[in-house]
């Protein structure tokens, strides 16, 4: 069968798509979040490559119904995850427009529009941050790639010659701090910087759990005694264990103290920037030299999209442009081309789906799915405080709730094994999903409302789950 379809096949084959998709958006509000424990299955696939195609519209019909049948669903009510949504429909739309149209952002010579939309999405979210004027930032293909890019936008900060000859000819070893707590994306990112694993100071936490300023004061001062050349703390808004948030404007007055940039890893939290409500929640954000904003967390979009920002637009080009001759150069463009500024070249556009959703539906409308989750939380920190069986293990300041069962007589190896035994009870039948986590090497239950279309009723059925699960523990 050729590629290029007619337009008969073309429409039949599209509707088909959008009908199943309907459906399991209808689907969402009860359905299960994956099939029972013992009918999941781990095995690896083992067709053939097929040398001549088949009919594309059982194909499809197929394949959708299989994968929903089979699949685990983060976008259901019942998903009190990590960090990935039920994304929104618009956004859903978008992508399917930019699949369509697979427009190439390397270039504003080559994408225009597509590339105009890309940066007043940017400069939508930068605004939000509270910053006008000189900023920009660039999307990328999550929080990943926007942490390993605020640790570029760093190092090509404070060690200008790094880009074109290297860590090793610096003479100096450069180490950086964040909380026992941050996203192990640092971890990856100064490895494949260069910068070494080992460079990445980990500081212990307040009881707050949040990163200890005095402690990282007190490294600070002992990394520079001992001849090391501390460059950068990744302050986390939001971690993806309990929700904490570093106390930003202490440590953005560390880094002015000792010339070092201040990156925040706000992947998740750092989204609370499009309430007005709740923007105090990551209060100094707007004081980071880069910040990592993850749409495709609480914004609620579907995989993926992250952004890296910075309010040092000059960095973005110190650290990723490299000339090439066959780039086609819009002379005429007063924006920079996002090959320039990224460490993509060929890219996706990852941020029609943002832009979209806020026409469609305007902020106002991540006010209230902001405010919403926030007081969800609450009800379920609520209902632990009477709970017999669980108590909350931290405080809860985003929609992350961790708790932990009441066993005083427990120690901690049987603490951890009597949570693997609630969470296996209650995701056992797939219909709802939670976790287990460690804090401060101590085990502890999770959940977290991360579904536009979780309400009071789930929470209520999920505490039913957990109390019945207790119960058959004890
Ligand atoms: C705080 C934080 N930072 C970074 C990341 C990595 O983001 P991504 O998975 O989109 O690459 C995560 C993932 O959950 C996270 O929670």
């Amino acid at each position: 069968m050729r590629f290029d379809l007619d337009s008969a096949t073309r429409r039949r084959l599209g509707y088909r798509v959008i009908d199943h998709i309907d459906n399991f958006f209808s689907s969402l509000p009860d359905r299960a979040v994956q099939l029972p424990a013992g009918q999941r299955s781990f095995d690896p696939l083992s067709n053939p490559l097929p040398e001549a195609g088949a009919d594309a519209e059982s194909l499809l019909d197929n394949i959708f119904g299989e994968l929903v049948d089979k699949g685990f669903h983060v976008p259901s009510a019942n998903y009190f995850g990590l960090m990935n949504p039920t994304p929104t429909y618009i956004g859903v739309l978008a992508e399917l427009i930019v699949a369509g149209l697979n427009p190439q952002l390397a270039t504003t010579k080559r994408s225009q529009l597509a590339s105009k939309i890309e940066h007043e999405t940017v400069r939508w979210v930068g605004e939000r941050v509270g910053w006008s004027g000189d900023f920009n930032g660039t999307f990328t293909t999550g929080g990943n790639e926007a942490n390993f890019s605020g640790l570029a936008l760093a190092l090509a900060a404070k060690f200008p010659s790094v880009i074109e000859d290297g860590i090793s000819s610096l003479g100096v070893r450069p180490v950086l701090y964040a909380s026992t707590e941050a996203h192990h994306s640092v971890d990856k990112s100064a490895g494949l910087l260069g910068i070494g694993r080992k460079a990445l100071r980990r500081v212990p936490l307040t009881r707050n759990l949040q990163l200890d300023p005095q402690i990282l004061e007190q490294t600070i001062t002992a990394d520079l005694a001992g001849g090391l050349k501390p460059f950068c703390v990744v302050a986390t808004a939001g971690t993806t264990n309990s929700g904490a948030v570093d106390d930003l404007v202490a440590l953005a007055e560390t880094c002015r103290r000792h010339d070092l940039w201040l990156h925040v890893d706000g992947a998740y939290g750092g989204s609370v920037i499009f309430s007005d409500r709740h923007r105090g929640l990551v209060g100094g954000i707007e004081q980071a030299d880069s910040i990592t904003i993850d749409p495709h967390k609480w914004l609620a979009m579907p995989l993926a999209a992250g952004v890296i920002l910075t309010r040092h637009p000059e960095m973005l080009e110190r650290a990723f442009a490299v000339a090439a001759p066959y780039m086609p150069q819009a002379a005429e463009s007063r924006n920079v081309d996002n090959s320039r500024i990224s460490t993509q070249w060929t890219r996706r556009m990852n941020s029609l789906k943002l832009w979209l959703t806020l026409r469609v539906h305007g902020r106002r409308a991540y006010e209230e799915h902001i405010d919403r989750q926030l007081r969800l939380a609450g009800s379920f920190v609520s209902w632990l405080a009477n709970s017999e069986h669980f108590e909350q293990a931290a405080p809860q300041v985003l929609p992350i709730v961790v708790f932990r069962f009441k066993a005083r007589r427990l120690g901690p190896e049987a603490l951890a094994a009597a949570h693997s035994a609630i969470v296996e009870e209650v995701t056992g039948t797939g219909q709802r999903w939670i976790s287990e986590t460690k804090i401060n090497g101590e085990s502890v239950l999770r959940m977290m409302v991360i579904s536009y279309l979780t309400e009071q009723r789930h929470l209520q059925a999920l505490q039913e789950a957990l109390t019945a699960a207790a119960q058959a523990l004890a």
